[in-house]
Formats: C-alpha cells, sequence, structure tokens
C-alpha cells in the first residue's frame, strides 16, 4: 500500500501491531515480533510508546526479536543495535527485559553458530514470529542479509557490503569505524513469520524498491524473494512508490 506519508504508514503499522499484542493478551499468549533498526521504523516505535503512554497498551506479553546487530559490537556502544531499541522503545514500554532478544556483538568467533542455532530455535519454540517488520538497504538487503544470500538461509554471521558500510559511515563517524559483519536472522527466518511488513520512505528508496518489487528473483537483491511470498506486504509513501 502507498500512504500520503511516513507518519499516516507508521501509525498504520504500530496500529496493527498493537491490535496483535491485545488479541494475544485476550487469550493469554505472548505477541511475539521481529523488529527492525533505521531510521525506517522509528515513527513505528514511536507510535507504539505513545499507545503505552496514553492509552496503556501493556508489552507484558510481548516478546521480540531483533533482525540484527553489527559484529563485533558492544552493547552500550552508541551504535549497537541494543542502544538503538532501548532508546526508541524498550526503556519507554512495560516489556520485560528478559523477553527481548537481540543478536549478541560480543560473541566469540567460534561460539557464534551455537548462539544462531539457539536464536532459531527460541523463535522456533515460540511457534515462530507473528509480525515481522522490515526496512530495505540500498543493497536491497533485508536485515543484514547482503547479495549473496540463499533464500533458506538461517541466522547467520554475515560480511557486510561495501555501500552498506557507506551508507552506515555517518553513524559511526567514517566507513574505517563500521564493523566489517554482522549477525542477521536469515531470508528462510524471515520467511517463517506469519506477517511480513517492510516499509520504505523517501526517493532514495525508490529505484531498489522497483528492483524489489518488480525485478527478477534473484540473490543479487535478497528482497526480491519477498515475491515469493504471499503474506508479504510493502507500506510505501509516495516518493519511495514513485517507480513502481
Ligand atoms: C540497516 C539495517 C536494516 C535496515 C537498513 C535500512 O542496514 N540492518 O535492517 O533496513 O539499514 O536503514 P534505514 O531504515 O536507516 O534506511
Amino acid at each position: 500500500s502507498v500512504f500520503e506519508n511516513p507518519k499516516i504508514a507508521s501509525i498504520n503499522v504500530a496500529h496493527r501491531i498493537a491490535e496483535l499484542i491485545k488479541s494475544k493478551q485476550a487469550s493469554n499468549t505472548p505477541a511475539v515480533l521481529g523488529l527492525a533498526t533505521g531510521v525506517t521504523p522509528i515513527a513505528v516505535y514511536a507510535e507504539l510508546v505513545r499507545l503505552h503512554k496514553e492509552e496503556g497498551l501493556s508489552f507484558k506479553n510481548v516478546i521480540t526479536f531483533n533482525l540484527d546487530e553489527y559484529y563485533p559490537m558492544a552493547p552500550t556502544a552508541a551504535q549497537s543495535y541494543v542502544t538503538f531499541m532501548n532508546e526508541n522503545l524498550f526503556n519507554h514500554i512495560d516489556i520485560d527485559k528478559k523477553n527481548v532478544h537481540i543478536p549478541d556483538g560480543t560473541l566469540a568467533l567460534e561460539d557464534i553458530p551455537a548462539f544462531c542455532l539457539e536464536y532459531e530455535k527460541k523463535i522456533g519454540d515460540l511457534g515462530g514470529l507473528d509480525i515481522q517488520i522490515l526496512g530495505i538497504g540500498r543493497t536491497g538487503h533485508i536485515g543484514f542479509n547482503e547479495p549473496g544470500s540463499a533464500p533458506n538461509s538461517g541466522t547467520r554471521l554475515v560480511t557486510l557490503d561495501d555501500l552498506t558500510r557507506r551508507d552506515a559511515a555517518r553513524d559511526f563517524g567514517g566507513k574505517t569505524f563500521v564493523p566489517t559483519k554482522a549477525i542477521t536472522m536469515g531470508i528462510g527466518t524471515i520467511f517463517k513469520a506469519r506477517e511480513i511488513i517492510l516499509m520504505a520512505w523517501s526517493r532514495k528508496k525508490a529505484s531498489i524498491i522497483k528492483k524489489a518489487v518488480e525485478g527478477e528473483i534473484s540473490g543479487d537483491v535478497p528482497a526480491t524473494y519477498l515475491q515469493l511470498s504471499d503474506h508479504v506486504e510493502f507500506i510505501l509513501d509516495a516518493p519511495a512508490a514513485s517507480e513502481l
């Protein structure tokens, strides 16, 4: 769907998440959310915080799994996705911190495969993700699934694309300070979510959105794999949809 502006679109997405949380509360079951970082979902989180503060929406039954984290990365670093999620969402709601999962950027290399298998298992044991929200990088990555990612890939350590590192340079004060690797949920992990919502705003995303939605399905643009799913929705503003 194409919305008039990112704010209206983000409020729409936040309200769908809130409805899910409330319907799960009614049946005393957890809502399992797949969350994303970046500029794109910030207004969704802001609306969820508003719903908590002004309308009493509780997150006590919410369990979250973030898509990715840089590697290596200290959780306390300003650029970590842990810091991002705390500042934009978790510090302002009543979620139980033991229900929050973000890939661990502090692991020793040899411990990463076991951590990733455990991450998948935790999601699986809960019956899978109810909703996964996504942004999209200019390489066509979702999470940090860069070009070359396999459609059935699971959570794993990946190498970041040069373009992705250049785009992140601003946050790190220069590309050389951007980690070269990340731990990300796989395309296969994302695909198992019952509902996938990819959001993109602005003219800067127009050409990658055109490729993702209309381009040939290929590992060269990982987001094209989403064309194979019947429970994906693209939520766009008019500039991001302008090349469709
Ligand atoms: C990073 C994140 C992605 C995100 C992308 C786009 O690479 N790992 O999950 O979708 O950036 O970021 P932005 O929303 O800031 O454009």
